[in-house]
């Protein structure tokens, strides 16, 4: 297999993924609405790509499109028909990701997040396409203790955002049941990806104020916000604060790779990954080592806990590790230096480009 879709390309996640395959020099098309995201990604990943061949931008494709219209979908794979590189797989990424929004707006998640893959599921079957890399999320997993979680863990969401993920993985499972024969699909179930790809060229570029932990701290360090607040220094565990899986998001993107190429040479079948670092961090942890690694102040408070926040989330990634031919590389100082490195270069996301 050489073609693939990757939805939702120029969100955080599938702009990392799709410069890494585009490096391997598969054929990458890209389907955005850019509603959460701004097209420009797609000039800068050209550019990160020509540095290192030419030829290889040529194989990034870009089309707008909403995966509500199935139409949108349809157009793409009838591009790619005509043009003798059907695409063969597709990395599914495109959907609302914000818990909070979930709660405010769940019509508007169930209208995106499943519409969106009941239609690209339906375009996929007319053209034959059976090989899919779904975004799941360790959002999914209900996980009251501090242990490893792994792929078996109670499937548990409590709010909007995660109930759509488990919707779709059952809808995933259905669809795999029907079709024995034919499907090979892969749940990706991440745990915390931070950081920036290496150049600081592409990173995440949160709308508004950002609600996710490293986003919020790259706007303090650069004194966009005056402080951090942590929610809660009384949870249970080794210094009061949550403690999460937090993985890089180069090494988060090369497990899609990993995954493509694991689906490519394997039977049909439906599998879920973990993929993180399996290593634990807590909030402070990450503030300290954010300070240290790039020499900056953090001002930061500590408030009540946030609703629906968990103490103990944390990756047993052994089946990813063991199946798959990946491992995450990238130390916490990595995440940290990377990250700072694209928002100052970047320090109004891409609005400025
Ligand atoms: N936190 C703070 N202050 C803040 C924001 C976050 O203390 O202003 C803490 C949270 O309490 C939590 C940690 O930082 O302990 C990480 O919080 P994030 O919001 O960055 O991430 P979550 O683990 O809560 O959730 C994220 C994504 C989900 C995804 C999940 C996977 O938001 O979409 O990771 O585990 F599903």
């Amino acid at each position: 297999m050489q073609n693939l879709l990757v939805t939702g390309g120029c969100g955080y996640i599938g702009s990392h993924t799709a410069l890494l395959l585009l490096e391997k020099g598969y054929t990458v098309y890209i389907i955005d609405s850019n509603c959460n995201s701004n097209p420009f990604v797609i000039n800068k990943l050209k550019k990160i790509i020509m540095k290192k061949d030419k030829q290889l931008a040529k194989n990034l494709i870009f089309f707008k499109g909403d995966l509500r219209k199935k139409k949108d979908i349809e157009r793409i794979f009838e591009y790619s028909k005509h043009n003798n590189k059907i695409i063969e797989a597709v990395v599914h990424l495109a959907g609302f990701k914000s818990v909070n929004e979930s709660m405010k707006y769940p019509l508007m998640y169930w209208d995106s997040n499943l519409i969106g893959t009941i239609n690209l599921l339906k375009v996929m079957q007319k053209y034959l396409c059976y090989n899919l890399i779904f975004s799941s999320s360790a959002t999914i997993y209900s996980c009251l203790e501090n242990k490893l979680i792994d792929e078996n863990f109670p499937i548990k969401p409590i709010n909007p955002y995660g109930n759509t993920k488990r919707c779709i993985e059952t809808l995933l499972e259905d669809i795999y049941k029907s079709e024995k024969a034919k499907w090979k699909i892969i749940n990706l179930r991440y745990f915390n990806p931070i950081g920036a790809h290496h150049s600081g060229d592409i990173g995440e570029d949160p709308n508004g104020i950002p609600n996710n932990l490293f986003p919020l701290i790259l706007q303090v360090a650069s004194s966009k916000l005056r402080e951090l607040k942590i929610f809660g220094n009384n949870w249970d565990t080794r210094d009061g604060t949550c403690i999460r899986d937090y993985i890089h998001i180069l090494d988060l993107a090369n497990a899609h790779i990993a995954a493509f190429e694991y689906l490519s040479k394997t039977k049909s079948q439906i599998i879920n990954f973990n993929i993180g670092t399996g290593k634990g961090t807590s909030v402070l942890e990450l503030i300290n080592t954010f300070k240290n690694v790039n020499k900056i102040k953090l001002p930061y408070s500590f408030t009540s806990r946030r609703e629906g926040d968990q103490k103990y989330i944390v990756a047993d990634n052994s089946r990813a590790l063991s199946t798959l031919n990946w491992k995450p590389l990238k130390s916490l100082e990595d995440m940290c230096r990377d990250g700072w490195k694209w928002q100052l270069k970047n320090p109004n996301g891409y609005i400025d480009n």
